[in-house]
Formats: C-alpha cells, structure tokens, sequence
C-alpha cells in the first residue's frame, strides 16, 4: 500500500522550498507563467475580480512562503493559512499522509503557524518589498489550541486585526477538525459571537482607511448535519458575511484499510461526493443568494463543472495539486473554458447552479 507517513510532510515542504528558490532565479516567473497560463474566465465575486474561479486552497502555503508565486502556476486566487493569534507547532509528526491508491490525504496537522504578529510582520515585508501577488489573496484565519472556545471570539478578532491589511478576503475556519472542539464553533450561537467581533473588527479598521469591509467567509465542515449546515448558512447570511467555503475535510470514511484508519482529515478524491452535497445543500438553501467557494475532490474538469453545476461561484483545490501535478490547474481552467462554449455561456456566473434550474 502507498502510504508514505513518514515522507509526506517532508515532501511537501522540499517541494515548496525548491519552487520557491526556482521562481527567485531571473527569469523563471516569465517562464513558469508562459508555461502554466490559464485561460481567462472572468469572475467577480464578492465585489473582487477573478481572471479565473480557481484557487489555491487553505493548509497548502501555511506561511504564505510562495505567495507571489502561485499566479506563476496559473491559479486566479490563493488562500494562505490557517493562521491563529499564538504561534503554534501543532501536532506531532508524522501529521500528514497521502494515499495514491485513493487519490487522497490525511492530515491533522493542527494550526502550526507563526501567530498573527510575525505573520504580519512577514507579510508587511513582502509588500514593501513589492513581493506581493497580482491575484486576490484570501487568509485563512483559525483559534489557538490554548485559547479555549469561550474566547474564541477574541482570538479570531485579534488575528483578523493584525492581518486585515494583507488580505482581500477573510475565511473564518470553524471547521478543522484537528484542533480539539473546533467545530463546535459552528453552531449558531458560537459563531455568532465570532462573527459579531470579527464584524467590528472589520467595520472599524475600514472606517479608519475609509474603504469598504473586507469580506468575510466562513468555512464550513462536511461532517455536519444537513440541519445543522443550514443553520450556519442563516447565521453568516444574518451577519452579512460574503460567502461559505465548502468544504474543509472530513473525519468520516467511506471505507476500511490501513489509510483510512489514520486519525485526522480526510481530503482529496474520498471527499468529493460530499462536498459537492454540501455545495448543491447550501445553494439550494441560500437560493443562490450567499457566494460559495466549491472545495473538496476537486481534480479535473468534470469534478469542477460538478462543483459549478451544484451553485459554487469559486473553486479550490489542495490535494489534486499533490497527485496531479502544477499543470492541473491549466487544465481544470481549459476544461471549465471548453464546458462554458460547449453549453452556450458566455459568463461563467450564468453556469453557477445550473443543475438547479434544469
Ligand atoms: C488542509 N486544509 C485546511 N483548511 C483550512 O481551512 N485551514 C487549514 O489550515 C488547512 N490545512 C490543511 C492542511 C493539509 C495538509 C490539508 C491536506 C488540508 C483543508 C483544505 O483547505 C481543503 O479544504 C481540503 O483539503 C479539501 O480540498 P482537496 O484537498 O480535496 O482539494
């Protein structure tokens, strides 16, 4: 069996740290960009505009080390994090496991991150520097492990303040299931605290800068009841945030073997069906009214449209990038591009739901 437990987190950060010395070497932006471009498919979402729907997914630039650089690889938008207000290791090693078998990761890596301060410390760096993406940048923000839940609030507005200038868009993550109780923060009364303060948090550092709020997302867990989804669609709608991100991972398993035993959150090709379940329940729900980021299984073409067909306005992908390599993001784009002129749409909005309205 392909599970490589001890090498997984080691690979990926080899692999991250050689594609961020490749793109510093002159000229190699140029050419990894030429390479890797996308097809434009515009999108405007949540008053920002997207050359395409396809973005980077939470977990898989922690730092945001390569943040200038994933444009290069054809992506329209990049989500950085998860980022908590303490800097944590997170859990121990091994803490990330991919199987080939099922196209699939688990991972309970647990929020290791720098903390808010030195994460805005580095990211103010960046852009004095001019480092900065052409592409929105979302972060992806969570709660410190030592912080318990009924202060949740104030560690996620906390986090929200030290990072609000680097960021077009805040995804407020209730839904990692490896930080214990986490997920509990989705229920309505709790994350109506959370959004409440994140809300004066964002309302109060736009006023100081006279521009408008940032939008607010919330990340949403598969492993809730279809009930219990609806309740959380109605609180960030009554809070006004802009959009739910479906889905995180899930600690559920639709089979048994060595892999699927592993303790932590299951990504990648077990998760679509789900995910796209969860997407086709909170438009439906929403009737098409809250902004959906559609993540979770997504691989190619087919699994994006599948996304886009259910109500997702956006996409996401981490682990197709791991089993199938940079150029899958071309080729999600180029499929998406070809699907739209195949069923007569000339704007990628017009495809979002479609499977609602036949
Ligand atoms: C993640 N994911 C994640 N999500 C989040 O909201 N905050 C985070 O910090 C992380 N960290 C993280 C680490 C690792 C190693 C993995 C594999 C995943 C979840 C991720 O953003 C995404 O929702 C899922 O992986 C589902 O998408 P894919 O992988 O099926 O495309």
């Amino acid at each position: 069996m392909a599970v490589l437990p001890f090498t997984s987190e080691t690979l990926h950060m080899a692999a991250t740290k050689l594609f961020r010395i490749l793109l510093s070497l002159p000229g190699m932006r140029w050419i990894i960009g030429t390479i890797f471009r996308s097809p434009t498919i515009c999108a405007d979402v949540f008053t920002l505009d997207f050359e395409n729907p396809l973005g980077l997914a939470a977990g898989m630039d922690k730092k945001g080390m390569n943040i200038r650089n994933w444009e290069c690889l054809g992506f329209g938008w990049i989500e950085i994090g998860g980022v908590t207000l303490h800097s944590q290791g997170g859990n121990p090693k091994p803490r990330m496991f991919r199987s080939r078998k099922h196209k699939a990761l688990v991972n309970r890596m647990g929020f290791n991150n720098p903390g808010a301060e030195a994460m805005a410390a580095y990211l103010s760096k960046l852009k004095r520097k001019g480092h900065w993406p052409s592409i929105p940048v979302g972060i992806n923000i969570g709660k410190s492990k030592m912080t318990a839940n009924a202060d949740a609030e104030l560690d996620y507005a906390e986090t929200l303040q030290h990072l609000w200038d680097f960021a077009d868009v805040f995804i407020v993550n209730v839904s990692s299931p490896n930080t214990p109780n986490l997920c509990e923060l989705q229920a309505g009364s709790e994350l109506d605290r959370i959004l409440t303060a994140c809300n004066e948090v964002n309302h109060n550092l736009s006023k100081q800068v006279s521009s408008p709020p940032k939008p607010l997302l919330v990340k949403v867990s598969p492993d809730l009841a279809d009930d219990q989804i609806k309740i959380l669609v109605d609180t960030a709608m009554m809070h006004g945030c802009s959009g739910i991100v479906a889905t995180n991972t899930t600690i559920s398993r639709p089979s048994t073997d060595k892999f699927m035993e592993i303790e932590g959150g299951l990504s990648g090709e077990p998760l679509r069906d789900r995910s796209t379940e969860v997407v086709h329940l909170i438009y439906r729900h929403a009737e098409g009214n809250i902004p959906i980021v559609g993540v979770g299984g997504i691989s190619d073409a087919e699994s994006a449209w599948e996304k886009i067909a259910a109500g997702a306005s956006l996409l996401q992908v981490y682990s197709a990038l791991v089993f199938e390599g940079p150029s899958v993001v071309k080729r999600i784009n180029k499929g998406i591009s070809q699907k739209l002129a195949a069923n007569g749409y000339q704007e990628l909005s017009e495809a979002v739901g479609h499977a609602h309205r036949r």
